[in-house]
C-alpha cells in the first residue's frame, strides 16, 4: 500500500490550490496528489494553529517535522514574523512546502530530513501533526527526540487524535517532559511538552 509519505517518481500530478484565512491574511498552498490532506486544511493542524496563536505571543524560530505542503509552519512563520525550518521525507510535500514559502512570502526553508536526521540548530518552537502511519517508532522519534532541539525555554506543540492513541502517548512523554493538555476538539487533543 502507497502511503502519503512515500516518494512514488511514477505518481500523477494534478496540482491544485487551498485558500486559507487567518487574522486577515489570506493564504495559498499549492498541493497535489500523493501528499497528506491533499484536498483541505487538516482539522488538526488547524486546531495546533489555533492553539499556538492564542497561547504564545512571539517565537524567534520555529521547527515544522513532517510539514506535508507546509500550512503549520508556514502560516505561524508569517504571524509570528519569524524564521521557519520545514522537514519531511516526501520529495513531493517539500517541493510544494517550497513553493509555498515563496507564494506566501514567508522566512522558510524546506529540508529533506528523516526526522531530525539533518537538523542541527535549535529551536524556540517544535511542531509537528506526527505521521502516525508512518507507525509509533517515528512518532516517538519525532516526539522525544524534540528534546535535543529546543532552545531552553522552548517547546514542542502537536496535535493527536483520542483514537490513535494521544493518551498513551502523552504518558509515555510525561516521563520526560512536563506535559500539558491545551486543546481538546472532536476527538483531537492539542499537546504542549518542555523539557523538565
Ligand atoms: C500528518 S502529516 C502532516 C502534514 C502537514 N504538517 C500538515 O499539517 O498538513 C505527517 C507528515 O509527516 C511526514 N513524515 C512521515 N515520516 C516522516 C519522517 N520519518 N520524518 C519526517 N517527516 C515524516 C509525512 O510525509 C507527512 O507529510
Amino acid at each position: 500500500m502507497e502511503h502519503y509519505f512515500t516518494n512514488n517518481k511514477d505518481l500523477k500530478s494534478e496540482m491544485r490550490t487551498i485558500n486559507f484565512e487567518k487574522n486577515g491574511i489570506v493564504f495559498t498552498f499549492f498541493s497535489d496528489l500523493g501528499v497528506f490532506s491533499k484536498d483541505h486544511i487538516d482539522y488538526g493542524s488547524r486546531l495546533l494553529v489555533d492553539s499556538i496563536l492564542h497561547n504564545c505571543d512571539s517565537c524567534e524560530n520555529i521547527l515544522d517535522v513532517g510539514c506535508g505542503y507546509g500550512f503549520i509552519g508556514i502560516v505561524l512563520s508569517k504571524i509570528f514574523s519569524c524564521q521557519c525550518l520545514m522537514v519531511d521525507v516526501n520529495e513531493r510535500a517539500l517541493h510544494l512546502c517550497n513553493k509555498n514559502i515563496t507564494k506566501n512570502k514567508v522566512l522558510g526553508k524546506s529540508l529533506f530530513s528523516n526526522c531530525y536526521e539533518n537538523v542541527s540548530d535549535k529551536f524556540d518552537l517544535i511542531v509537528s501533526n506526527p505521521p502516525i502511519r508512518a507507525g509509533k517508532k517515528v512518532v516517538l522519534s519525532i516526539l522525544k527526540d524534540a528534546s535535543n532541539f529546543l532552545n531552553l525555554d522552548g517547546s514542542l506543540w502537536f496535535v493527536m487524535r483520542k483514537d490513535q492513541g494521544a493518551k498513551s502517548i502523552l504518558k509515555e512523554l510525561s516521563l520526560q517532559y512536563n506535559c500539558e493538555v491545551i486543546d481538546k476538539s472532536k476527538g483531537f487533543y492539542v499537546i504542549k511538552a518542555k523539557n523538565r
